[in-house]
């Protein structure tokens, strides 16, 4: 076999683009379980821009807000709302994923960069993606700090109870018309990729909605990519309404895995997240539909939570409603019991859930 010209250890960490870090940290925090655990803002000399570092398990997100007018930042918002604006990525060596993968045609985000504090050195560089959207690579081999060197620990930790998220499962793009194939070639070509599962509009469509999607995967597995993209329906698709309202293709939801959903699901929505919902005919099919599973179904349909079969085994997912003002991105929580596909038996029963939410959005 080829040797694998972008090795990945994994996700390194998700960057948000948001007006107010304070308060989004606080809501991850306080909802989602997260503990904060590095930070930078005035406090620590950055007079530009405020993070707040947060982390579950191996999920890693950063926040992050400016903190005066005319910044990048702020016009990424202004033009997204709150949104992903980076797809950081775990690797040994950052200079050479950042060579092997220009020299194939990506396009500069911003050159390697060396980054030093007492803790050691972080070296990033960057690519763009789709839209506004980059991967960093981040080498942190000869780092030991916190997170990375600008930023402070936090060490008075406000209450945060996790609530079992793990890892991240996959992570979604909505791309605009005509585009999914530009991006599978992107991660193919580019990042070495390879095309897992495709599903085109046949079996991605309701009365109203369609959408086209391809599944990439590094060689290790370890980070996934679907690819959406809006096919001709009757109204307005999902991935139709992401675009008008993210300004564009971006991001459309992060899976974050658990071992135990109905646990994570259930401090959730005692929190006061709010899911998607299916009706109740949707549990009425499901035993034979899915065959024997350790869960409740009764349990299942109290909490909304959805499974799907696969030749390997099955899965358990639920999807937040949009988690910003604007109905871009959202979250998936994600059990795997030996399933390796993405759901695909729910898609139909999903879709006109989203579709009664774009009805009462005014936006189908
Ligand atoms: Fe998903």
């Amino acid at each position: 076999m080829e040797k694998d010209f972008l090795p990945l250890n994994g996700t390194d960490h998700i960057e948000l683009y948001v007006s107010n870090a304070k308060q989004a940290a606080f809501f991850y925090q306080n909802a989602f379980g997260f503990e904060t655990i590095a930070y930078k803002g005035l406090g620590t000399g950055s007079k530009t821009t405020e993070s707040f570092v947060l982390k579950q398990d191996k999920i890693v997100l950063v926040l992050s807000s400016p903190l005066s007018g005319g910044t990048a930042i702020g016009q990424h918002i202004d033009k997204h709302g709150d949104g992903v604006k980076n797809i950081a990525l775990w690797v040994d060596d950052a200079k050479s994923a950042f060579e092997e993968t220009v020299k194939r045609g990506a396009e500069i985000d911003f050159e390697p960069l060396k980054l030093n504090d007492e803790n050691g050195e972080i070296i990033i560089a960057g690519i763009k993606l789709y839209g506004d959207t980059a991967h960093v690579f981040v080498e942190r081999k000869n780092y030991n700090g916190v997170f990375m060197p600008g930023y402070v620990g936090v060490t008075k930790q406000l209450n945060f109870e996790p609530i079992g998220l793990k890892y991240i499962d996959h992570m979604v793009a909505n791309v605009d018309w005509g585009q999914m194939d530009t991006w599978v070639n992107f991660y193919k070509n580019t990042m070495g990729f390879s095309q897992l599962i495709s599903f085109d509009d046949k079996d991605i469509s309701t009365d109203y909605t369609a959408l086209m999607s391809k599944v990439m995967s590094n060689g290790n597995g370890r980070v996934k990519f679907p690819i959406n993209e809006p096919a001709k329906g009757k109204k307005k698709s999902q991935v139709e309404e992401y675009l008008q309202f993210y300004g564009g293709s971006g991001v459309q939801h992060i899976a974050m895995a658990t071992d135990n959903i109905i646990e994570t699901v259930t401090t959730l929505q005692n929190r006061g997240i709010d899911f998607l919902k299916v009706p109740s005919s949707y549990y009425e099919e499901l035993k034979d539909r899915i065959g024997k599973i350790d869960e409740e179904i009764k349990v299942l349909a109290q909490l909304g939570i959805l499974v799907d079969r696969d030749e390997d085994g099955y899965l358990l997912q639920i999807f937040t409603q949009p988690l910003q003002s604007r109905p871009t991105l959202f979250f998936e929580i994600i059990q795997r019991k030996g399933a390796t596909s993405f759901g695909k038996g729910n898609f139909k029963a999903l879709f006109e859930a989203i579709e009664r939410e774009q009805a009462i959005r005014g936006t189908l």
